[in-house]
């Protein structure tokens, strides 16, 4: 049976796309050494999958692994602006050798296509909206140059080593199992536990800037899309919703919605960060039937529903 691989598989992403791939009867292995993602995330289909407790960096063991796959999901990462700034050499040594040894492997190991998560934060600060795939990016963080690192392999990898692969750049992902318990977790789960726990969030900066923020089955969807599209080797598409809110609105939607009034304390905006945030996208509709389906609200709900049903509300 052809193995289906998803880098990163114990996470937030990675666990969702793998319950996607085995509701389409897919044979699924999980690499992941479980740093940020947790075994939690795939408790109850555990039995239905191969779990392989293992670092990307390490090719000796990944690459028999990865050998033979038909489809690798590489979702592995270090996934945060800030901790590339605090800690700066495991994020380069898992977003960029990890991602090496990832290509080099699918590639030496004949596998066929790779789909590789990459980032929207490679735009930076651009002048325009929405941002669209022919911009040159501008990486403003470690963790932007990584990812943009891993989607220019993607691409040589596909011209010089005949190894097909297509690269998404998520937009601020957020859903379910999304680990809200870091400092460095996405703001979304943040602001959620806040909401839960009536307790006001900390924004930092003037909460002016805007995310694109992109519900968690929508980019499983198109992870599976790109999975199967033709003529698309090589390429980079935009993953996102294509609408942008800004924090301060989010914060008052979500309040809105759990009937409560909680104003937000602010705090110095992050180095790194990038102030607005929202996808074009036109090419991934075209090329791959990229077709949300999520609202930011219908997202919303459903997402704190799922932070509710964990704390037994
Ligand atoms: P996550 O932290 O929940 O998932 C990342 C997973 O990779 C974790 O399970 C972690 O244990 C694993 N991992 C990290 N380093 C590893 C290593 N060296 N070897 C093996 N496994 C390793 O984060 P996520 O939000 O699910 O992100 C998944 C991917 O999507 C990442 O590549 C991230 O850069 C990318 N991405 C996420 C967003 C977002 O908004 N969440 C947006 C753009 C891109
Ligand atoms: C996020 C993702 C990153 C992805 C990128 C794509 C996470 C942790 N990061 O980065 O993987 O590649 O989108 O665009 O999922 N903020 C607060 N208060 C908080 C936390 C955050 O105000 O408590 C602010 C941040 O300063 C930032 C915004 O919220 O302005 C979003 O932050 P964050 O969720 O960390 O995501 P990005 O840095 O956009």
């Amino acid at each position: 049976m052809n193995r289906y691989i998803v880098t990163g598989g114990a996470g937030f992403i990675g666990s969702a796309l793998v319950r996607a791939l085995l509701a389409e009867g897919r044979s699924v292995h999980v690499i992941d050494n479980l740093s940020t993602g947790n075994a939690r995330n795939l408790q109850e289909i555990a039995d239905r999958i191969t779990l392989h407790d293992l670092d990307i960096c390490d090719y000796d063991r990944l690459a028999p692994v990865i050998a033979g796959a038909h489809r690798v999901f590489h979702l592995a990462a270090i996934p945060s602006v800030p901790k590339s700034i605090d800690n700066p050499v495991p994020s380069h040594a898992s977003n960029i050798d990890g991602s090496f040894n990832v290509f080099r492997a699918a590639a030496e190991g004949k596998a066929g296509r790779v789909i590789y998560a990459a980032s929207s934060s490679a735009y930076g600060d651009t002048e325009v909206l929405p941002k669209t795939e022919s911009m040159a990016p501008r990486p403003k963080s470690p963790y932007a140059v990584q990812k943009l690192l891993g989607e220019y392999y993607a691409s040589v990898f596909s011209d010089c080593f005949q190894l097909e692969t297509v690269a998404l750049r998520f937009f601020n992902v957020f859903g379910p199992r999304q680990d809200p318990t870091s400092p460095y977790s996405g703001v979304l789960s943040i602001f959620m536990t806040c909401l839960l726990e009536r307790r006001s969030p900390t924004i930092f900066g003037d909460g002016e800037q805007s995310r694109d923020f992109t519900y968690v089955e929508d980019v499983v969807a198109l992870l599976l899309k790109a999975s199967e599209a033709k003529g698309v080797s090589g390429k980079t598409f935009n993953a996102g919703n294509g609408g942008r809110y800004t924090l301060n609105e989010t914060w008052r939607l979500l309040q809105k919605i759990e009937g409560v009034d909680l104003p937000a304390r602010y705090g110095p905006a992050r180095t790194g960060d990038v102030r607005d945030s929202q996808a074009d996208t036109a090419a991934a509709i075209r090329e791959l039937g990229h077709a949300p389906k999520f609202s930011f609200e219908q997202g919303l709900r459903l997402t704190l529903d799922w932070y509710r049903g964990q704390r037994g509300l």
